[in-house]
């Protein structure tokens, strides 16, 4: 038993205050919604009942609940209203000193045994429990977008925090048949530490010039499975908010990574601020595909990361055809050709064409089936070109490829293409936060998964892909970019080490 009946939603004029309070309501709780704006706050009991019209409309619940939950929530824009509620949840701007003076007042206000739980996505929880002058019952309660929806919340203890605090937090969050995970109080806790830092790389990717924003999205969903692309995440998350997480967590992380892309703050002041403004960073043009394909012979120089086992790919090859196809390493230019394809592991095209960068047209064309470590390769071709890449070269082998039913996508010739470039440095950082004791690493995954819509999280697949694999993959990516989150995570460097 949590011993908490009311709960005061602060902020509940907002987008996570309003699905919130949706939560408490729901699980039985009178709740009393709180916004300094007495329009969101009416703005937003239309949006609920909407919400549990429909919940009704779909069978889960009866227009009796639907009236009884309704006739919970009050709407309040007098602090005062507050001073019996056994939990306030805050969900009002993302700024530390009206949180911290938020808390203040309330302290004045509410009974002692009042707990407060803040829903800062990137704030400290210690810092905003300062103000509180009772900061052994604050708690953070960071809940995931849309929150009437979405079960995830990572729960996390300030350096006050009493284990009573949290338990009762916790049980709370239970009976409103949430899901907790248990984070520190750590800029982004799980879900955003991971995130923030990978968005930056997906939108520096697009700014280096490797890729199209579509291309990103599908390389991502096919390689790895993800429900969503990051680009189409971005764009519905905004750009705005990207650069504002940015800022956020640069200063107290100094991880690079973190710092905001040049490419994102341009994209802002250009007004292309994702869905919210019209347009971001997709564009909606994807190459038409194709549906009929050239000819291929297959030379074989060794083992294929791409093909191991054969199959219909290599059994529809010919003897002597337009494009010639190089597995296992293997590579021998051939002008007469359409196109000469050379399958490429971690390395660039370069080490197989030579680096001029005045010579002519080039006819060839590297790729790589997208393959996690040891699992069985994905459906998704990464093809790869280089500048003076013949455009019917590429035309010729991205059609053979779509016409076999994969997933095609063109990459600059840059360490990594497209997934391993992006998802390399998660798996480090993952690793790290598992040392440092962030989460444990069912809950890192779990968040991941239910945050956001993973099938697997960056634990569980670095480790299935083999830890030795993902040393050799960050190692030869830092070796051609220097880049610091390339550096493989201690448990890949043992896992290395052992195998050697
Ligand atoms: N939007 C997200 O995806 C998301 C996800 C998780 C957590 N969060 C966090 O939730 C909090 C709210 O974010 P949001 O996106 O819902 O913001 P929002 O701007 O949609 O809503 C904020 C609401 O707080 C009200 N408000 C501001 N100051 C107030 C005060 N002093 N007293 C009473 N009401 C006040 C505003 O009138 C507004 O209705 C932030 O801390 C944010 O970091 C956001």
């Amino acid at each position: 038993m949590t011993g908490i009946k009311t709960v005061a939603v602060c902020g509940a004029g907002g987008t996570m205050g309003a699905g919130i309070a949706i939560v408490a309501a729901r699980a039985g709780f009178d709740t009393i919604c709180f916004d300094m704006s007495a329009d969101a706050l009416a703005r937003q009991r239309g949006a609920a009942e909407k919400f549990f019209g429909k919940s009704v409309e779909k069978g889960r619940m009866t227009a009796e609940d639907r009236d009884a939950t309704l006739a919970r929530m009050s709407d309040a824009t007098d602090l005062e209203a507050l001073a019996d509620c056994d939990l306030v949840i805050e969900a009002i701007f993302e700024n530390l000193d009206v949180k911290k003076e938020l808390f203040g007042k309330l302290n004045g206000i509410c009974k002692e045994s009042t707990i407060f739980a803040s829903n800062t996505s990137t704030l400290s929880i210690t810092e905003i429990a300062g103000g509180s002058g009772r900061d052994d019952r604050v708690v953070g309660m960071h809940f995931c977008l849309p929150a009437q929806v979405m079960k995830l919340i990572e729960m996390s203890r300030g350096i006050n925090t009493s284990d009573e605090t949290f338990d009762a937090a916790w049980a709370w969050t239970e009976a409103c048949k949430q899901i907790p995970v248990e984070t520190q109080d750590k800029p982004g806790f799980i879900l955003n530490a991971l995130l923030v830092p990978f968005n930056n790389d997906v939108i520096r990717a697009i700014e280096a010039g490797l890729c199209s924003a579509e291309d990103i999205d599908i390389a991502i969903k096919s390689g790895l499975g993800y429900k969503m692309g990051p680009c189409t995440l971005l764009d519905l998350i905004g750009l705005d908010t990207q650069v504002r997480l940015g800022e956020a967590f640069y200063p107290i992380t100094l991880d690079k990574r973190a710092a905001v892309p040049p490419l994102c703050r341009r994209m802002v002041a250009a007004g292309r601020l994702g869905n919210k403004s019209g347009s971001g960073l997709l564009t909606g043009q994807t190459p038409p595909k194709a549906t009929e394909a050239p000819g291929y012979a297959i030379v074989s120089a060794g083992g294929s990361r791409s093909f191991p086992e054969g199959g219909a790919f290599l059994d529809a090859a010919s003897e002597d055809a337009p494009v010639t196809i190089h597995l296992g390493g293997g590579f021998a230019p051939d002008t007469g050709k359409t196109a000469v394809v050379v399958e490429l592991d971690t390395e660039c095209l370069g080490v197989h064409t030579g680096e001029s960068l005045n010579g002519g047209p080039s006819n060839v064309v590297g790729f790589a089936r997208y393959r996690n470590g040891d699992d069985a390769p994905s459906n998704l071709i990464e093809l790869v070109r280089r500048p003076q890449t013949d455009p019917a070269a590429l035309a010729a082998a991205r059609a053979i490829f779509e016409v076999a039913g994969f997933d095609v996508v063109v990459c600059a010739d840059q360490p990594g293409r497209i997934v391993d470039r992006l998802v390399r440095p998660k798996y480090n950082d993952a690793l790290r936060f598992l040392d440092e004791g962030l989460a444990t690493a069912a809950d890192m995954d779990k968040t991941c998964c239910m945050g956001l819509g993973y099938p697997d999280g960056p634990l569980e697949r670095v480790t299935r892909g083999g830890l030795a694999r993902h040393y050799d993959v960050s190692s030869a990516i830092l070796a051609m970019t220097g880049q610091p989150g390339y550096a493989p995570a201690r448990a890949a460097v043992v896992a290395k080490t052992r195998e050697g």
